[in-house]
């Protein structure tokens, strides 16, 4: 049906239900943060929407034509498409390992997995099979963590330029604690770093993140090359880890007695504020999160990561709801997370949130995959959501994906109720479509 492009002379026309969010289901009450029309167009032209809203009045002004594809029935949904805040291409190969918590996990699984990244060819595969899954399963924007080769880097960018996806990446940097296949130096993480930001930061739709792994991997000269590029280049990202586990951080403790904390060693080295992104965050002082609020740091929670390695439970609550709110995205954190389905990882999400007390309502959870996503990586105005201007990054959901889903969307009373069931219940098989900077990327069957 739909291989209409929309970037021929004429729009492209999702024609269906959608549903998306228009405000911080946090910020007003929730009901009052999302539009949902249940005969709905989406105008997409150049890769842009440009007009969305009710299906009468939105193709009463196509006088020029428009190519269509038709969603409308029961069972399909068109919602934007997910952002995933936080994951590990080069992971792939070690989802789903037995037996270990983080600082093991890292030494037995994924150290081992990322030395063969320094084959270009091998990381090109393993990139494209990531991004194929990514839109496989409805997310159209991740933040990455390549590894220390700068060609994953490059394999990764190449990759995903194929595919005009909207991207964040970068170069792993660690110059200590891993093995020697894997570590640059503190010249060779600023040098490479410098020359992939310089190649692809705003090629297309690439962004670029400078990526010190974590501080035990980093020593104090590569902090300091890490904090030097980010000055250099003010517009970059920079992505890390920070209070996953409770031995990480002791580890850290112990590397860095000089300063008051985890988040004083970025902080030192002018790694946090805003478009610096954090994953995990679980285990956070007092004070350490005032110091996050008040930067303008982001926050991300990989809640199947979280449970499958056993670093603990985010609090969602407090981020979201208490006196010092935080930036916060959601993500699969793969391999650590197992699951590149945003859907699944909703799916943790509310249980991580139940486990401390919250239940995190559907309208809320799908923001925090989507808009909210977008917003913690300043990217509110891109993508994220269904709105004239923003980049049509968006999904066909199937809302009936297999029979028992079927069934019980059929005692589902509103669409709060039904999106849900969707995140409890639902997987891959419920995205139908996907598109991608208005053009069909992935269509399932
Ligand atoms: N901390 C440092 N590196 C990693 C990683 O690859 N995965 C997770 N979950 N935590 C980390
Ligand atoms: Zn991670």
């Amino acid at each position: 049906m739909a291989d209409a492009q929309a970037n021929t002379d004429k729009p492209l026309v999702l024609r269906g239900a959608y549903f998306t969010f228009t405000d911080d289901p946090f910020q007003v009450p929730y009901e009052e943060a999302y539009r949902y029309e249940s005969d709905g167009a989406v105008v997409i032209r150049d890769g842009k929407i440009v007009d969305a809203g009710n299906a009468d009045d939105v193709l009463a002004t196509l006088t020029g034509g428009y190519d269509l594809a038709d969603y409308r029935g029961t069972d399909k949904l068109i919602m934007p498409g997910f952002v995933d805040c936080h994951v590990h291409y080069p992971q792939l190969q070690v989802l789903g390992a037995y037996g270990t918590q983080l600082l093991e996990w890292l030494n037995k699984y994924t150290f081992v997995a990322e030395q063969a990244f320094a084959d270009e060819d091998y990381a090109c595969k393993v990139a494209s099979i990531f991004l194929k899954e990514s839109l496989r399963v409805g997310t159209t924007t991740s933040a990455v963590f390549c590894t220390v080769h700068p060609q994953s880097v490059e394999a990764f960018f190449s990759e995903a330029e194929k595919l005009d996806m909207r991207m964040i990446a970068g170069k792993v940097c660690m110059d200590r604690h891993a093995p020697d296949a894997l570590t640059d130096t503190a010249q060779s993480a600023y040098d490479d770093s410098k020359a992939l930001i310089e190649k692809w930061h705003n090629r297309g739709r690439a962004l670029y993140a400078i990526t010190p792994r974590f501080a035990p991997t980093s020593t104090v000269e590569q902090l300091a090359a890490c904090g030097a590029l980010r000055k250099e280049f003010s517009d970059v990202y920079v992505q890390s880890h920070l209070s996953e586990n409770v031995d990480e951080i002791k580890w850290v403790q112990e590397l860095f007695p000089e300063q008051k904390g985890y988040l004083d060693v970025y902080d030192h080295f002018g790694l946090i504020g805003e478009r610096s992104i954090y994953g995990h965050c679980i285990h956070l002082t007092d004070d350490e999160w005032r110091h996050v609020h008040e930067t303008g740091t982001t926050v991300v929670s990989c809640p199947t990561s979280n449970l499958f390695l056993g670093s603990g439970l985010f609090d969602f609550e407090r981020a979201k709801l208490g006196k010092e709110p935080l930036k916060t995205g959601l993500s699969t954190d793969v391999g650590g997370g197992t699951s590149l389905s945003m859907l699944q990882t909703l799916n943790e999400t509310y249980k991580v949130a139940q486990m401390r007390g919250f239940s995190l309502n559907a309208i809320r959870a799908y923001y925090l995959a989507t808009l909210g996503g977008a917003e913690s990586l300043g990217l509110g105005d891109t993508i994220g959501s269904i709105a004239p201007g923003r980049e049509a990054d968006l999904i066909v959901m199937d809302l009936k994906s297999t029979p028992l889903i079927d069934f019980r969307m059929s005692h589902c009373k509103d669409i709060e109720e039904a999106l849900f069931v969707q995140m409890t219940l639902a997987d891959d098989r419920a995205i139908h479509a996907t598109y991608v900077n208005g053009r069909l990327a992935h269509e399932r069957g």
